[in-house]
């Protein structure tokens, strides 16, 4: 069959990867794509949220499959407006994304199911707003609502630093996403993702991974989309994994259903581990970047059987099949991100890097033009790498973006430390 990815990320890359190795891909688009997605898709000038343009672009290409990368297009609705058109697709209604856009409806749907997550309140209004966390007392988590690309949130040491958190995100730091808040419980523990596929009703589990969301060395600097990840993550043991899946992911599941509003797609649940206990932290409605390189990397082609098994209701019978091995991704970023940074400057070094199963540059924010390679976004590349070990995949990432020859990027030389 002919698919069509959407997006044009280090996400959309690892899946492009991946899918473009399983033999029921014949030929592979991606809108927009990048520079590195352009070595294994036909990339398209398709703006990702424009349904009418996709929609006759499946027709001219009689696409038999979209895979939605990123969660603009799934909050705008595209998922929808594809399905409605007869178009198999993997991603969730805008209906249910509001597990990602709104973080109320998901500390609501927590409530209603049972799902262990923080304590919380719910405010459109300043004043009740700090009488609450006056009365909770500090450290507090004060979060915007609604998407505001993964920077709406803030973890308060301090009653100083709660109240003023309150009165930007009211005063509009965020627009409309900070027109209401929701203000928690602070969590501590160790932090780990957990993907797990559903198709409204099965699901299916497809790995865990770690993040370093913050810049710098030593989790210090300041909060970007991630640095790197490594897959599995060591703290999500097989008890931790079935707490998490019985007494969160499941019950969410179910109520979605319950609801109307199935959730087909990926579900990305960020779990904070204490004391064997996994609560909940968030939930997004595609996969993690750079996550998901770390995983297609164990997964290679089986990915797009999954997705499909997920996209065609047939989740309870598919499966997947783990090798016993670790992988890792570093991601190489702009000198600058996650502020402002230069565009346009020359990645050299590139060429011959890239491995068969146990290494890939995947490409996140680059250009190609006149031959060269040249960076355009905050997070430019992800180096991923799989071994045996968490360490042999450590030492394969950083032996090749040692080879790598970029004077304005930068990169975390730190990535797995917890786990190694
Ligand atoms: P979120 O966008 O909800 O994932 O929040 C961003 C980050 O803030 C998370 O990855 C956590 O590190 C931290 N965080 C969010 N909520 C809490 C919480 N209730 N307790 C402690 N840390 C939190
Ligand atoms: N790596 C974090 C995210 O994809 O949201």
């Amino acid at each position: 069959m002919n698919i069509l990815i959407l997006g044009g990320g280090g996400r959309e890359h690892a899946l492009a990867w991946a899918i473009a190795q399983n033999p029921k891909c014949d030929q592979l688009f991606c809108a927009p794509g990048n520079a590195g997605i352009a070595h294994v898709a036909d990339c398209v000038d398709i703006n990702p949220e424009d349904g009418d343009a996709l929609i006759a672009f499946c027709s001219d290409e009689s696409i038999g499959f979209v895979v939605v990368g990123p969660e603009a297009p799934l909050a705008a609705g595209v998922a929808d407006t594809l399905r409605a058109a007869g178009i198999l697709t993997f991603g969730p209604s805008r209906a249910a994304a509001q597990l990602e856009v709104s973080k109320s409806f998901t500390k609501e749907i927590c409530a209603a199911c049972g799902a262990d997550t923080a304590a919380y309140g719910h405010f459109t209004d300043a004043e009740a707003a700090k009488k609450y966390v006056r009365a909770q007392g500090t450290p507090i988590v004060i979060k915007a609502d609604g998407l505001a690309a993964g920077k709406g949130v803030v973890v308060a040491m301090d009653m100083e630093t709660a109240l003023a958190a309150i009165d930007d995100m009211f005063g509009g730091t965020f627009g409309a996403a900070g027109a209401s808040i929701v203000i928690e419980e602070f969590m501590e523990g160790e932090e780990a993702s957990f993907f797990v596929l559903s198709d409204g009703e099965n699901v299916l589990p497809m790995g865990t991974a770690q993040d370093h969301k913050c810049a710098f060395n030593g989790d210090k600097g300041p909060n970007t989309g991630g640095m790197g990840a490594y897959s599995p993550a060591p703290v999500m043991t097989d008890a931790i994994t079935q707490k998490a899946l019985n007494e969160t992911i499941i019950p969410t599941i179910k109520e979605m259903a319950k609801r109307g509003t199935p959730f087909q797609g990926v579900l990305y649940a960020g779990f904070m581990i204490k004391d064997g206990r996994p609560r909940l932290v968030e939930y997004n409605v595609r996969f993690g970047d750079p996550e998901i390189q770390a995983l297609v990397m164990r997964l290679g082609a089986q990915v797009l059987d999954a997705l499909l098994a997920c996209a065609t209701g047939k989740l309870a019978d598919a499966r997947i099949n783990w090798a016993d091995d670790h992988a890792l991704s570093v991601v190489y970023a702009a000198e600058g991100y996650p502020a402002a940074y230069e565009k346009g400057t020359e990645i050299k070094g590139l060429e011959g890097l890239n491995d068969g199963s146990s290494l890939h540059v995947f490409h996140a924010g680059t250009q190609a033009k006149d031959g060269k390679t040249l960076a355009t976004g905050g997070r430019v590349l992800a180096i991923t790498a799989r071994g045996k070990t968490l360490q042999q995949a450590h030492d394969r990432a950083y032996a090749a973006i040692e080879k790598i020859n970029w004077p304005e990027g930068f990169y975390r030389t730190d990535i797995g430390y917890r786990a190694l």
